[in-house]
């Protein structure tokens, strides 16, 4: 009698455990489910709108032939979008961008709509330099766009080693806008940072400087530490990967 009343125990804990089980299982499920839900519609939602910029983009700077694929390595069409309008509002004669490709292309064809600039490309691997080269004489944009091949080179800034771009082509010429989307983060910790210490003597005083991704954590760093050392006016641009726009604090 005593063993049967044990046994009874058992199954009603061992159900009572399953249950249990279940519960906690269904839980999170359904918490996974959610979040596939809503990724998905933010996803979704984030698509749409890169496809209305890439619209705008053929629309606007009237394009006849498709341009290279943006997104994921290249620049993303919300991005390429501020550029060409960053570029139509402040008109600069001498644009560098750091690392080449879709981005190039959209930059060089705004210029040419406008009918005055050139922009200087630095690309640091010879393939993506010969595919841009291919891509800028399809567009019929040469005349717009130089892209340099710049390997990457040892410098010492503040006695700390950088890798970045070799920049003996870009010469003494006078920047009115920098676009910063290379070298690429994988190629050293803040690959980016060299951009400023070492082109800031080429700046010319109207100086736009356009970072990508800066919703990554690097990103942010390399700004931060730029503007411990010079007063630069920082205005964020809506897109998906982040993108910040620093210039010289103008005295009132
Ligand atoms: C972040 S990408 C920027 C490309 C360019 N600004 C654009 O919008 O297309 C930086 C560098 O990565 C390299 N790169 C471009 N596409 C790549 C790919 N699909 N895989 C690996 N490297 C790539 C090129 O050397 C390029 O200069």
């Amino acid at each position: 009698m005593e063993n049967l009343d044990y046994i009874q125990y058992l199954i009603i804990v061992s159900l009572f455990l399953s249950v249990l089980y279940l519960i906690i299982k269904l839980r999170k499920i359904h918490l996974y489910l959610y979040d596939i839900k809503s990724s998905f519609f933010r996803e979704l939602s984030l698509t749409f709108d890169q496809t209305q910029c890439l619209h705008a983009l053929y629309l606007d700077l009237n394009f006849e032939k498709s341009f290279p694929k943006t997104r994921l390595w290249a620049g993303s069409p919300d991005f390429l979008m501020t550029l060409k309008e960053l570029i139509e509002e402040n008109k600069p004669m001498i644009i560098v961008e750091c690392s080449s490709g879709v981005s190039t292309i959209i930059i060089a064809k705004t210029l040419k709509i406008l009918g005055c600039g050139h922009v200087y490309s630095l690309e640091h691997n010879l393939d993506y330099k010969v595919k841009t080269d291919e891509q800028l004489h399809r567009h019929d944009l040469c005349d717009w766009a130089t892209v340099i091949h710049a390997p990457l080179k040892d410098y010492f800034i503040e006695d700390e080693a950088w890798l970045w771009y070799d920049i003996d082509e870009i010469g003494t010429r006078q920047i009115d806008m920098l676009v910063i989307d290379g070298p690429p983060a994988t190629i050293n910790k803040l690959a980016r940072f060299p951009a400023y210490p070492l082109l800031s003597n080429n700046f010319s005083a109207e100086i736009k400087i356009i970072l990508d991704d800066a919703n990554r954590v690097g990103e942010q760093e390399i700004v931060k530490s730029w503007r411990e050392k010079t007063s630069l006016d920082v205005e964020s641009k809506f897109c998906e990967k982040g993108c910040i726009v620093l210039s010289p604090v103008t005295s009132a």
